[in-house]
């Protein structure tokens, strides 16, 4: 039997950096993402298998593993039949562009249906955010803000796609896998940077400013709050023993052209994650403008577009 699921990456625009379970992989923080519609991976189940196997975009992804086969052990049982999963991304993987979130937010929705069971799209995020944090977010569309919930976590959804219609334009800077993973890289700061208690101090602050500017569509108030937790959980990351800087000098002039864009009365900021590509998140309108001022900065090698979609669904 063969079943299929799609899901589309998220970016946060408060962002989870640290944990407080890393055993149950619970989150310190809260986080308010958008999902993008137009990049997706689709991942295929299949329980006639004679290995289990998993490849992705055709080639064998060997870190995923043991976290994809203690998802599969958990629906079908340790003494289950071998199961081959398969998965394609419109986008580059592993490159700070969410792929771990569009994966696994796909892999559970695949992978509950192929075992029959049924969970509720709450357990499905909980299942989701055990494997990859992120991925909790992108079984929902639009806007979607994550809370703890005791030993869980709780998501919902604050906006969907169609009434507040944003698009993000994406500088890819880097297509190489990054140096550390974001899961390691955050237990690194939350051991070792002087900053990171002060980070999820004001966490909850700065939810409360990003969930205000998205109920009122507040374009200026959520540019300010979404520069700004990001660039704090770089300082974060920066500050942390060894330092984990995942800028290039391309990421640090597409800021720039972006202030640039704004002072010129452009509606558009950046957010930036465990990677060099900056997320240049715009209203429709300035599209173009904001694509064409990013594609002529040094070391940008191409740029992706994407309107807000839905959440993790089954597919034919
Ligand atoms: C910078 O969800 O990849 O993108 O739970 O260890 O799999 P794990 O971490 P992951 O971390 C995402 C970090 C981030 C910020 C964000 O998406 O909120």
């Amino acid at each position: 039997m063969r079943v299929s699921a799609r899901a589309h990456p998220n970016i946060a625009l408060v962002k989870y950096w640290g944990k407080r379970d890393s055993e149950l992989n619970l989150p310190a923080v809260g986080s308010i993402s958008i999902t993008l519609g137009d990049l997706w991976t689709d991942m295929h189940i299949d329980t006639d298998a004679s290995a289990d196997e998993l490849t992705v975009n055709g080639e064998p992804a060997d870190s995923m593993m043991p976290r994809m086969s203690a998802a599969l052990d958990q629906l079908f049982g340790a003494d289950r039949s071998p199961i081959s999963v398969s998965s394609e991304s419109n986008f580059p993987v592993a490159a700070g562009l969410a792929s771990s979130a569009s994966a696994f937010a796909s892999l559970v929705v695949a992978a509950t249906a192929a075992s029959g069971r049924e969970l509720s799209k709450d357990d499905l995020a909980n299942f989701a955010g055990s494997l990859s944090g992120s991925a909790a977010r992108s079984l929902y569309g639009g806007f979607a803000e994550l809370e703890n919930a005791g030993d869980r976590v709780a998501v919902r959804s604050l906006r969907d796609t169609e009434s507040w219609p944003l698009s993000v334009v994406i500088a890819i800077t880097a297509s190489g896998p990054k140096s550390v993973g974001s899961g390691e890289a955050m237990e690194i700061s939350r051991r070792t940077s002087p900053f990171y208690m002060r980070w999820v101090g004001e966490q909850e602050d700065d939810l409360a400013s990003a969930r205000n500017a998205i109920e009122e569509q507040d374009f200026s108030a959520l540019a300010d709050i979404t520069e700004h937790n990001c660039l704090k959980m770089h300082s974060v990351m920066w500050s942390s023993r060894p330092p984990m800087v995942y800028w290039n000098a391309a990421t640090l002039d597409c800021m720039h052209t972006v202030w640039r864009l704004r002072a010129d009365g452009v509606d558009v900021f950046f957010t930036i994650d465990a990677g060099p590509q900056v997320k240049a998140v715009c209203t429709p309108e300035y599209v173009d403008r904001v694509r064409d001022a990013l594609g002529e900065v040094d070391g940008v090698e191409h740029i992706m577009i994407s309107g807000l979609g839905a959440g993790a669904h089954l597919i034919e």
